[in-house]
């Protein structure tokens, strides 16, 4: 049997093959080639050395089989065996290729007393510094023919922003860290010709961004993604999977009212002892008022929702383009959707939702949200903050589910209980990162 792998590398992607430094990166913009790049390395590498043991990780499992598991298994049919229970592909020479996920912080430690000459992290942006931190002490090896290696790829954006950004961007090392070590692969949508051909369209979608996306996805810029206004997000702590919610819970919604931009609209409900959910999303763009209210009444079909509230435009924006007369929330009335004004205080509003993540005593935050709702948990990591007031947010960012969120918890009494004083953060004193109470004033 002949394998036969196709494409051939770009000139970016060749320069990624050829490094052989303890850490290397590539990428730091969407589209250059990453995901390509790294399973085709990873592929080679096996090849080249019999019983090389490797590790590729992404931070989510669907993410993980769309971008690895299954082009891998189509690039590789017939010549190596894939074993589905360990999630490895089993080479002819002895190597293995494994394959895994770290959806939750803890996660990392499944691979703890293990070996691997080479890991690679896709995306490596949405690991944490201390997953990142403790995956480097798998990377070890008892070989003389090869020294261990970290492959990674990424984007600007993410909890991991600030440690990739430093590493291989700064190049700013500190204490063991020698700069030697570090390598980093720029390349852009531009440099990959492939995707350029097949998919123009995706080119025009990334000039289509917000500028300061734009700036960062297209251009690979790390500055503009680099205040994190909500660091105290954390995918490990926040985000869970759905669950059936007992029915006696009492449930309402906030909304964020778009035509052009996207209307935002959060379900939420709030446990006995005060605990909030988030758990339902809509994210609609270019909806008419009149079917988003429709929308909104079936989907909590059977649910018991106290009260909604929406943001002050919903007031002042007529419902249908041009015509006179109702506003929208106003349509929405009419649709069985009665709407309530919003508190609209701004810097109190991220403060309530600061105060929301943060973990209690018990360790455990106020907020969590179903992983179902894919466009607050998106955006929310993605706001930075405002260049001129540290207590407010960036006004390019994309906040529309974020300021649902503002709307809804502040609909909500604060919880007694709460002491903000003892807040515990996760907080890396060697990390390049602010603190996470940056942007607190007094502190
Ligand atoms: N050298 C290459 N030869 C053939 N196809 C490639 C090559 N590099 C990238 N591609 C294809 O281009 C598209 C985007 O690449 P991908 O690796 O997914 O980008 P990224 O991970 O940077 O977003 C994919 O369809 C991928 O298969
Ligand atoms: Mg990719």
């Amino acid at each position: 049997m002949i394998l036969r792998l196709s494409g051939t590398p770009n000139p970016k992607q060749e320069q990624f093959f050829l490094a052989h430094a303890r850490h290397i990166a590539y990428g730091g913009a969407r589209g250059g080639g990453k995901s390509w790049a790294m399973r085709r390395k990873f592929v080679l590498l096996a090849f080249r050395y019999p019983n090389l043991k490797l590790l590729l990780l992404r931070r989510t499992l669907p993410e993980l089989n769309e971008n690895h598991v299954l082009p891998l298994q189509q690039e590789l049919a017939g010549a190596v065996q894939y074993h589905a229970t360990q999630r490895a592909f089993l080479f002819p020479n002895g190597s293995r290729i494994k394959l895994g996920y770290c959806d939750r912080e803890a996660d990392v430690f499944q691979y703890q007393g293990q070996e691997y000459d080479v890991i690679g992290l896709e995306e490596a942006t949405h690991f944490t510094e201390t997953q990142m931190r403790f995956l480097t002490t798998c990377n070890r090896s008892v070989r003389t023919d090869f020294t261990p290696r970290m492959y990674y790829t990424c984007n600007p954006g993410g909890v991991g922003h600030a440690w990739v950004k430093r590493l291989f961007i700064d190049r700013d090392y500190r204490q063991a860290e020698r700069a030697a070590d570090y390598v980093f692969i720029p390349a852009r949508v531009t440099d990959n010709p492939v995707l350029l051909k097949n998919n123009p369209q995706y080119l025009t979608a990334l000039e289509n961004l917000p500028e300061h996306l734009k700036k960062a996805y297209l251009d690979g810029n790390w500055d503009v993604l680099e205040g994190q206004f909500f660091r105290e997000f954390d995918r490990s702590l926040h985000v869970v999977s759905p669950t059936r919610l007992p029915m006696e819970w009492k449930r309402f919604r906030a909304m964020d009212w778009g035509y052009n931009d996207p209307c935002c609209v959060l379900w939420f409900a709030v446990a006995p002892e005060g605990r909030v959910v988030v758990y339902r999303e809509m994210y609609l763009r270019r909806t008419l008022s009149s079917e988003i209210a429709r929308r909104v009444g079936a989907l909590s079909e059977g649910e018991r929702i106290a009260y909604t509230v929406a943001s002050p435009d919903a007031w002042q924006q007529r419902g249908l383009k041009g015509a006179e007369g109702e506003s929208i929330a106003e349509v929405f009335a009419k649709n069985g959707v009665p709407l309530l004004p919003a508190d609209n205080t701004r810097v109190a509003g991220w403060q309530r939702i600061r105060e929301a993540l943060a973990p209690a005593a018990d360790g455990l935050p106020e907020l969590s949200i179903f992983e179902t709702c894919c466009n607050l948990i998106r955006t929310l990591p993605m706001l930075t903050f405002d260049s001129h007031d540290c207590e407010d947010v960036a006004d390019n960012c994309e906040d529309h589910a974020p300021e649902a969120l503002r709307y809804g918890l502040m609909s909500r009494p604060r919880p007694a209980q709460k002491q903000p004083q003892k807040r515990v953060y996760r907080y890396d004193p060697l990390s390049s990162a602010p603190p996470p109470y940056a942007g607190f004033r007094g502190l």
